[in-house]
């Protein structure tokens, strides 16, 4: 592979001693299958982008402490060998920390257990919790340097730190992590262009960009002022928008956010489109934020980006690529492409309707999993169970008085039985921490959902759980509960429950359907009629649906669909209104706001 030098000059880029101006746009491979890797990739540089770049996600990568993994979906190699294939360069964000309206922003969950090692800060702890998962990723990405003859031009250090702390110890200690590793490309930090998020977030030996999506003059201007010399680049140009449960669906206007970007590029800046395709928060991976009232992030990572959910062209792809055309050199468009702009998307197959049946209650299917004795209330990561479900169970020794359960945070949602009826829900968005209970005598059982943990903000890292003390109210009586149960809900012996010839009803269910196809094919699966829970498509986590919306269909990607018979498993933790598996001609991200 011929090797290039990539540097930073007084105002530009300069590949081979060149000005060089980037043309990038973001796609997270977590948050695509990867046998459509290529085809998203392909994309974006017919739409004129000379350059891919993606977040690396610590907490995908480790799951459990010290057990790395970077093979299929998470094969961060393979992807930037397909960036290489289509002769782009590539950008590199390994965080630490990344946000990425991910699961903890990218920190593991393990990593709370402690909860008094300072977060992205130069705490030796938090610096050493890293390193393992650093290595491994600037180890694969030394020789896919593009003075190595590989795809990498930049790799970012951190996220945003400038809006978080303010630490240069840890900044530079990250910074020479990457300079040992053999990183010899420029790297760079990326803030929201205010004078101190800037001077916080970066150190002089890194290159300051900005994360924007509007007013690029204005930005650009104090980023300059920020930073005299060097190239000036938008790092994030946020074309669009994430969603949470509950809110309305996000979209910009693709006539007004082409116009930000012709800005931009007339400005003589260098571009990072966030996103070029965002995909899905397949599984339990999205992330939540909270400014006083918690909010989680919802399923599709759609972002109304260029190329939606499914990897289709929008009316933003082809704007964009206008815009690109008057800056830069266009390649030809690909074969099969649809060239008119205006021509509705290929619509996806929609499969005949089919029963949907229950299989077993989540108690029958979790009789096998015992439960722990715990004195005091215990929060998640006290137990070590870091995500999804969990259960406690306390026996209430009272009379039939009715009382009050009161909680001091339920972190996120919890579904609460007394002797098996259900009694109530706590939801952590409405500030619930409190319930009535009809009597104070009975095994109560509370169900608990961890909704994803928050991804920016002061608040990273919280515990999650039921957070104590636990209190029995009685008339003017108070009395701490303790001698708790809890339990794990391993999703294995969900999506592997086999019928046991129950009826269903309320409360967490497990149903199952089966669906004919004859071929593999995109699906946009309905969920209406379903209430709050988790889907599996032949096993693959397709992620949480939820009545409230917006969405109100799940992307089923062609390459977990077979020929033959599909099978896809529903964990419903309230109420289905429904018989059947629907299936939608289209994504159905919900209502937007003017
Ligand atoms: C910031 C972060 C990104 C992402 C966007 C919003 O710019 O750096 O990781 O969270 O906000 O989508």
């Amino acid at each position: 592979m011929p090797q290039h030098t990539f540097t930073i000059g007084e105002t530009d880029f300069l590949l081979d001693g060149n000005e060089f101006r980037i043309l990038s746009g973001a796609l997270h491979y977590f948050r695509i299958h990867p046998d459509q890797w290529r085809d998203r990739i392909h994309l974006g540089k017919a739409m004129g982008l000379n350059t891919i770049e993606t977040y690396v996600p610590w907490n995908l990568h480790e799951l459990r402490p010290g057990r790395l993994d970077f093979t299929g979906g998470l094969d961060l190699e393979r992807f930037l060998d397909l960036i290489a294939a289509e002769d782009l360069h590539a950008i590199v964000r390994p965080g630490p920390y990344i946000c990425a309206e991910l699961d903890g922003g990218g920190l593991p969950a393990w990593l709370f257990d402690d909860t008094t090692i300072r977060l992205r800060s130069s705490d030796p702890r938090f610096l050493a919790s890293f390193d393992p998962y650093l290595h491994a990723v600037l180890d694969r990405m030394v020789d896919r340097q593009i003075d190595r003859g590989g795809p990498v031009i930049l790799l970012q250090v951190e996220n945003e730190f400038g809006a978080y702390g303010d630490d240069p110890t840890y900044l530079q200690a990250l910074t020479d992590r990457f300079r040992r590793a053999g990183i010899t490309v420029p790297l760079t930090t990326v803030d929201q262009p205010t004078p101190q998020m800037l001077r916080d977030g970066t150190l002089p030996e890194l290159l300051t960009t900005g994360s924007f999506g509007s007013r690029a003059t204005e930005r650009l201007r104090t980023l300059r002022q920020a930073q005299p010399t060097g190239p000036l680049m938008c790092s994030e140009f946020w074309c669009g928008w994430f969603d949470h449960w509950g809110a309305h669906h996000h979209t910009t206007d693709a006539a007004q956010s082409a116009a930000e970007l012709d800005d931009l590029l007339s400005a003589g800046a260098s571009v990072n489109i966030y996103m070029l395709h965002g995909g899905t928060n397949f599984g339990l991976t999205s992330g939540a934020n909270d400014k006083g009232t918690y909010q989680p992030t919802v399923t599709s990572y759609d972002y109304d980006a260029p190329l939606d959910e499914a990897g289709r062209p929008t009316e933003k792809f082809w704007r964009f690529r206008e815009v690109i055309g008057r800056h830069a050199a266009l390649p030809p468009l690909p074969h099969g492409l649809p060239t008119d702009p205006a021509a509705p998307r290929q619509p996806f197959r929609t499969p005949e309707p089919v029963p949907l049946s229950p299989v077993r209650s989540l108690d029958s299917a979790l009789a096998e999993v015992p439960f722990t004795a715990v004195d005091e209330l215990p929060t998640r990561d006290a137990l070590g169970i870091h995500r999804g479900l969990l259960r406690y169970r306390i026996t209430l020794d009272g009379d039939d008085r009715p009382a009050v359960l009161r909680l001091s945070e339920v972190r996120d949602r919890a579904w609460l039985r007394l002797d098996g009826i259900p009694v109530g829900t706590l939801a952590r968005e409405d500030h619930e921490s409190a319930l009535w209970l009809p009597r104070s005598r009975g095994v109560l059982d509370i169900l608990v959902e961890d909704c994803g943990r928050l991804n920016y903000g002061p608040r990273l890292g919280e515990p999650k759980g039921l957070i104590g003390p636990a209190q029995l109210h009685r008339g003017p009586e108070v009395r701490e509960l303790t001698d708790w149960q809890v339990g794990e809900v391993p999703l294995e012996r969900i999506v592997e429950a086999t019928p046991d010839g129950a009826a269903g009803g309320p409360g967490a269910w497990i149903h199952r359907a089966e669906i004919p196809l004859d071929r593999p094919t995109d699906l946009a699966l309905l969920t209406d009629g379903l209430g709050k829970g988790l889907a599996w498509w032949n096993g693959f986590p397709l992620g949480r649906y939820w009545r409230k919306g917006p969405q109100t269909t799940l992307f089923v990607p062609a390459p977990v669909t077979c020929a033959g018979t599909n099978e896809l498993t529903l964990l419903e933790l309230e109420v289905l209104t429904t018989e059947q598996v629907r299936f939608a001609p289209d994504l159905r991200l919900g209502p937007t706001e003017e």
